[in-house]
């Protein structure tokens, strides 16, 4: 992992504008916040600097407005579900950069937290353009950034900017980081990865990836139908990207080449129609009829790969194994689940998990607390799972 600073590097900030960019990127419902847990993760940063005495103003963006003001997209309609969390108010600045955020800024006093208005709504965010850094810059004294989950975007607030003030990783994107690079940058081996989710197509760099650093892959949900139907395996009418039947077979050879086992299910639970509870059978994968559909993983197959686990030190999720939120789909999901929490609890396994639906399928298993590391990051996650660099965590590095 490359060096970066965090908070325990940062010094005396009191009386300090410390720039803060967190993900306020937060699902709305009737106009409230409608999922605080990236709110949530912001607080001990938020709190930790605020006690020390900074002057804490946080940049986010919200949705994507291109560059445009877009009252529906304002950090303003966030600010109940942020006092709400963090127990008191928050001024809200409505400009992120120049004069207008010069006169919000200066009426705050040491302790005080501000929201400063959505950085999208300025071109020169998106474009990292280089005067908007300069004026991100001069509107603060530190910059601390806090948001893993927006760091595969190489955007003025969260890659100029750390090259223009002294740059930190806050509490939840320093253990955004340990947490990753104990899952695949320097993991206790054999690690084991789980790959689901509907298409190859979505993860095809993700498996090109994995395949050279993990001992097995197991991949599930409807992806696994296009490594089968590699194998020669009829899939009836399952969803299968046929397309790329060759690709598949390319990344079995990579993983043969690296020494990789890939893990695809053996028996699979199959319905003629994908609705909740319908008729189903359990079969071997080569007798699926031709008008039925794999929806889930078998019992054997997960007996099997709780037994890979079992020997494994590591385990990386992304994705479900079955079409989990249609019942009784979620099965396999929420058995293999169970298992990788339960080694964990016991200390044998360390467990990182991420993604959108990994995380709504850990949650519907009552599992995510029990991981070791549950990432709360999509498209940052997928980045980082596929190898790549993350602009936002390289720039806190240099
Ligand atoms: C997210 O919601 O995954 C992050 O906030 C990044 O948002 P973006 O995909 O619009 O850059």
């Amino acid at each position: 992992m490359t060096a970066f600073k965090t908070l325990d590097d940062i010094g005396d900030v009191t009386g300090k504008r410390v720039l803060v960019r967190v993900d306020l990127n937060v699902p709305m419902n009737d106009g409230a916040v409608g999922d605080r847990t990236r709110i949530e993760a912001a607080m001990p940063t938020i709190r930790e600097l605020a006690d020390k005495g900074a002057i804490v103003l946080l940049l986010a963006h919200f949705g994507r407005p291109k560059g445009a003001k877009n009252p529906t997209q304002s950090l303003s309609l966030v600010m109940g579900g942020l006092e709400d969390v963090l127990g008191h108010s928050v001024m809200f600045i409505p400009e992120c950069v120049g004069e207008g955020a010069k006169a919000g800024i200066a009426v705050l006093a040491a302790g005080d937290v501000a929201v400063l208005e959505n950085t999208r709504f300025y071109p020169g965010e998106e474009k990292n353009d280089p005067a908007f850094a300069d004026a991100l810059a001069e509107i603060g004294d530190l910059y601390v950034n806090d948001a893993f989950s927006a760091a595969h975007r190489a955007h003025g607030s969260t890659e100029g900017i750390a090259h223009r003030l002294p740059a930190y990783a806050g509490r939840a994107m320093e253990a955004e980081l340990k947490a990753l690079d104990a899952a695949l940058g320097n993991p206790a081996h054999p690690v084991a990865a789980v790959v689901g989710g509907a298409k190859v197509s979505s993860k095809i760099d993700v498996l090109r990836h994995l395949v050279s650093k993990v001992d097995h892959l197991i991949i599930g949900g409807g992806m696994a139908n296009t490594f089968l139907a590699a194998r020669g395996v009829d899939v009836g009418k399952s969803l299968c990207e046929h397309d790329l039947v060759d690709t598949a077979n390319a990344i079995f050879e990579a993983a043969d080449a690296a020494g990789c086992t890939i893990h695809l299910p053996y028996d699979v639970v199959v319905a003629k129609e994908f609705a909740p509870n319908p008729p189903t059978r359990t079969v071997n994968v080569h007798e699926v009829a031709a008008d039925e559909m794999i929806l889930d993983v078998g019992p054997a197959a997960v007996e099997a790969l709780a037994d890979v686990l079992k020997n494994c030190r590591t385990l990386v999720w992304n994705g479900p194994l079955g079409a989990f939120e249609t019942p009784p789909f979620d099965t396999a999901t929420v058995a293999l689940a169970k298992t990788a929490a339960a080694l964990t609890r016991e200390g044998s396994l360390i467990s990182v998990a991420g993604g959108g639906d990994t995380v709504a399928a850990l949650n519907h298993a009552r599992v995510a607390g029990d991981f070791t590391f549950v990432s709360t990051a999509g498209g940052a996650f997928l980045e980082w799972m596929e190898g790549k660099p993350l602009p936002g965590v390289d720039a806190l590095s240099q």
